[in-house]
């Protein structure tokens, strides 16, 4: 990770916790590792993200409907998904430095390290030739450029068939090979690769003879599948149809270093279509073409995102991507998109002896429909939002604004915490009665805070240090004709407006109703 990068994602973090967003979990006990709990800022963001995600979904598509099932799940569930065998990460220790890491990760950024070089290569050459320069041509008989492309394609093919065929000592010979120093200690003093399962398992039961190992879920993805055909037949739902899901997920990640964008206990969005075999191409592309709309709707540029096909495919889909969000560590995955064929229904039917097929009336044959899912996390989905919104400003003087800079959170405002602030300009004369009066007209119908300490140019720093978009200030005038000012978190401009009018004019800008009519 470059410095600057660094920099933003630890400034991020300590803005976290200093607004209220996120901290440390158990943190008077020095906190657990990759563990975090949202705080009275944090929790209201996540919530408006999910309420973002599920009307899109559920409100938006007639065929689609949401559940929430358990966590636990009989443990026969996950030896039917393939995560009992086959939910392993290789990991590598380095024995200078004692720092574990994913095998598969090092060889990752190995070989983007590479593509790093083209790309230098490239730049170098454009500069060189000017408006002349054909980078096609250039990539494909530059003799040096033409030899890191040869490095990466045999990487990444002995990479695919080390990990298709959990052939650690492949891995460990490919990182040998490739010349993989520690970051840390920079050595390549590595141990073997070993397999390491991600479940956390458990026991339920009271009397320990009786008990049985169960896990917590990796993914959530599996309550929809076993739920089904109760789905089906309660709702009488006709394919195509889908099932949404927001809940938490665990996985016993093997690194998990930054900040929520890697935890041991997440959220995830996740949505399981169900199709007609031979259709899932086309679904395939029909959401990933939605996914990437719903997250280009929030306004944080569209270059900010990319599609990532994937080429070492999990062991249940035949096609799938990622769309990567421009974290400060780089570009990153934020959502997956995976045709997963009929592997899940097909492998619980073979498990629990129970048909899982649909009917289909047109053409009067039961089968079992393949699957299209959409799986985007909660936390990395925060973390994009609240990275992307963290801004330093220099303040041009203006009136009741406080100092010469600002850290704002410019959060799309329909996911804001708090839509609006009340301030009495000061708290004599009448003005914070005036205030209440307005906060409590206001607050039935958005996220209102009242404050009538400290000086207003402090209050409106506070404010926009959580990413409250508008501000109402009281003031004198506002005892006379029940007017107030609102000003924009933004572009700090503000405009004189009457009281009623208020609830009206900001509806419209910080309703999640206008953001989904964006998709
Ligand atoms: N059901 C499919 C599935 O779980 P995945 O790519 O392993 O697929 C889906 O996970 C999404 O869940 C990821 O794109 C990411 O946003 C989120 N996610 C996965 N592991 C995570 C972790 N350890 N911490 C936070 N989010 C995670």
């Amino acid at each position: 990770m470059a410095n600057d990068s660094e920099n933003l994602l630890k400034k991020v973090i300590a803005h976290a916790k200093e607004y209220g967003f996120i901290f440390p979990s158990s943190e008077i006990y020095d906190g657990l590792s990759a563990v975090y709990d949202y705080g009275q800022n944090g929790v209201e963001l996540k919530n408006n993200i999910k309420e973002y995600w599920w009307k899109f979904m559920t409100q938006l598509h007639d065929n689609i409907v949401g559940i929430d099932a358990a966590i636990f799940m009989h443990p026969t569930t996950w030896k039917a998904s393939g995560h009992v065998d086959a939910f392993n990460d290789p990991m590598i220790d380095n024995k200078d430095s004692k720092k574990r890491y994913r095998a598969d990760v090092l060889v990752e950024d190995a070989i983007a390290k590479m593509e790093e070089k083209i790309e230098k290569e490239v730049e170098k050459a454009a500069k060189r030739f000017g408006e002349s320069f054909d980078k096609t041509m250039f990539a494909q008989t530059n003799p040096r450029v033409l030899e890191y492309q040869k490095k990466i394609d045999e990487a990444n093919e002995r990479l695919k068939n080390a990990m298709n065929s959990s052939d650690m000592a492949a891995m460990k010979q490919l990182i040998v090979d490739l010349e993989i120093n520690d970051p840390i200690s920079g050595t390549k003093n590595w141990t073997d690769v070993r397999q390491f399962n991600l479940m956390f398992s458990t026991e339920m039961g009271s009397v320990a003879e009786d008990a049985n190992k169960i896990y917590l879920r990796p993914e959530t993805a599996q309550g929809i599948f076993v739920n089904f055909l109760n789905v089906q037949k309660t709702g009488r739902m006709k394919l195509p149809f889908g099932i949404a899901q927001i809940g938490k997920a665990f996985r016993n990640e093997i690194v998990a270093r930054q900040f929520i964008f890697r935890m041991r206990e997440f959220e995830q969005m996740e949505m399981q279509f169900f199709i007609k075999p031979g259709t899932e191409m086309e679904w395939y592309e029909s959401w990933k073409n939605k996914r990437m709309k719903w997250h280009q709707a929030l306004g944080l540029g569209s270059t900010n995102y990319r599609f990532h096909d994937h080429l070492n495919l999990a062991h249940y889909a035949n096609a799938a991507c990622d769309i990567q969000f421009n974290f400060p560590m780089g570009f990153k995955e934020l959502e997956g998109i995976h045709s997963r064929t009929d592997f899940d229904l097909k492998s619980h039917e073979k498990y629990s002896g129970k048909k899982l097929q649909y009917f289909d009336t047109e053409t009067q044959q039961s089968y079992v429909p393949f699957v299209v899912e959409t799986s985007v996390g909660l936390d990395r989905m925060f973390l994009s939002i609240l990275s992307n919104s963290y801004k330093e400003e220099k303040l041009p003087s203006a009136e009741g604004e406080e100092g010469n800079e600002r850290v704002v959170l410019s959060i799309p405002p329909a996911l804001a915490p708090y839509k609006i602030a009340v301030l009495p300009l000061v708290k004599k004369d009448g003005l914070a009665e005036k205030g209440l009066e307005v906060f409590h007209q206001l607050k039935t119908d958005f996220r209102c805070y009242y404050e009538d300490k400290d000086t207003i140019g402090r209050r409106y720093r506070r404010m926009d240090a959580i990413g409250t978009p508008y501000c109402i200030t009281i003031d004198h005038q506002t005892l006379q004709d029940n007017t107030v000012t609102i000003r924009e978190r933004d572009s700090m401009k503000q405009e004189r407006i009457a009281i009623e009018k208020v609830g009206e004019k900001i509806q419209r800008l910080v309703s999640i109703h206008e953001l989904l009519k964006k998709v």
